[in-house]
């Protein structure tokens, strides 16, 4: 037998592994992104979409994105609307505006809206509290995610209790050798874990997530990424390709691949097999068929964007990013016949994360922990 046989049989018994235990020690999740093949890609997405298709069946849930503020005080190495790239153009949505968006949205079928945001301090807990429970009372049936980034406990405690059900802050990287390479020193890797701890102990549905393809990292990184998950079992998992922009320290690096952010995506899927997982707008950045390709790798969530046109330009995290000229209306008909295409359906719904024990095929966490091993 030849060498890549040999590896290509190795891979294939940690795919096994992998879907009889939804875990792997860290050198074998290495082993399994550093010696994929497309056959072992296409493997593991088939596993990844029946799970997927046990747990969520075809739906495809839509969550309406307001993207609230370019403003951040941060300075991301990777991101354009950092702190230091002073020709971003910066602007915030009032109150009144962002619950306009929620309105229109709801009119077109949304059921759950992601207000998302620079690190601004406009966006005290006051004004953030206010903002969630006039959508909560407008909207009673809908959910209300957030995403402002790295604060206190006690404020997640008030967004919470003004009505928020959901927060997104993607750890980037759960490498801190990585994290502090892509980070000026004033930001720490300890504080954006913690964070995500205490939004769990402040009773939100966490959602974590990195970036795929970016500087510097490795097989090994992208393991770590994926035990973190394995171990802090996210509710949402954000999986994005890193794109670069013009404006940064990182403009001259590539784009990650629609390959291996699809790949990510499948493992992710059948580690934790009910998580929220969406085809991101990076993703469909990269390549026009990259929604298709991250829900036919086992996503089943799509993020279509409910800001002002006029300032859909401005939320400029990464170069060429899609859907910054369309009407909202227009934006969602077309995904829907595209997912359509692929024999999913959009569906009107807050889409909650499914109970786990409808969505194991071991019956309970216990027996998980206890079950066979190889
Ligand atoms: N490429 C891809 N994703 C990026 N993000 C920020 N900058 C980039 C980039 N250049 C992602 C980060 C952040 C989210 C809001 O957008 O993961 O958490």
């Amino acid at each position: 037998m030849c060498g890549k046989q040999h590896t290509e049989l190795g891979v294939e018994r940690l795919v096994e592994k992998l879907c009889r235990k939804c875990s792997l020690s860290l050198t074998e999740y290495e082993l399994l992104v550093a010696q994929r093949t497309p056959k072992i890609a296409q493997q593991l997405a088939a596993r990844a979409v029946e799970v997927r298709k046990r747990v969520y069946g075809t739906k495809v849930f839509t969550r309406g994105l307001i993207e609230a503020s370019s403003y951040c005080k941060n300075d991301c190495l990777y991101c354009g609307i950092r702190r230091s790239n002073c020709a971003a153009r910066r602007y915030r949505l009032s109150p009144d505006e962002i619950v306009e968006c929620a309105n229109n949205g709801y009119e077109l079928g949304f059921r759950t809206f992601v207000v998302q945001g620079g690190e601004d301090p406009f966006f005290t807990d006051d004004v953030l509290c206010g903002v969630v429970s006039r959508i909560r009372e407008a909207h009673p049936d809908c959910a209300v995610t957030l995403s402002f980034g790295e604060r206190s406990p006690q404020s997640y405690a008030r967004l919470r209790a003004a009505g928020a059900e959901r927060y997104l802050l993607r750890h980037e990287t759960a490498s801190p050798e990585l994290y502090a390479r892509w980070h000026p020193s004033s930001m720490s890797f300890d504080n954006r874990m913690r964070c995500l701890g205490e939004l769990r102990a402040a009773g939100f549905a966490v959602g974590a997530g990195f970036m795929v393809g970016a500087p510097f990292q490795t097989a090994a990184d992208l393991a770590r990424d994926l035990k973190f998950i394995e171990l802090f079992r996210p509710e949402m998992c954000g999986i994005g390709p890193f794109i670069p922009h013009h404006a940064t320290p990182f403009a001259s690096y590539p784009s990650g691949s629609v390959e291996l952010t699809c790949y990510v995506l499948s493992i992710v899927r059948i580690v934790v097999p009910n998580v929220l997982l969406p085809a991101t707008t990076a993703l469909g950045t990269i390549d026009a068929r990259g929604r298709e390709l991250g829900i036919l790798s086992g996503a089943n969530v799509v993020m279509p964007n409910l800001s002002p046109v006029a300032h859909r330009k401005d939320y400029d995290l990464y170069d060429n990013k899609i859907c910054t000229g369309e009407e909202v209306a227009e934006c969602r008909g077309r995904l829907g016949a595209r997912m359509l295409s692929i024999g999913y359906q959009l569906v009107v719904d807050r889409g909650d994360v499914a109970p786990l024990s409808q969505t194991n095929r071991f019956e309970t966490r216990e027996e998980q922990r206890h079950g066979r091993s190889i």
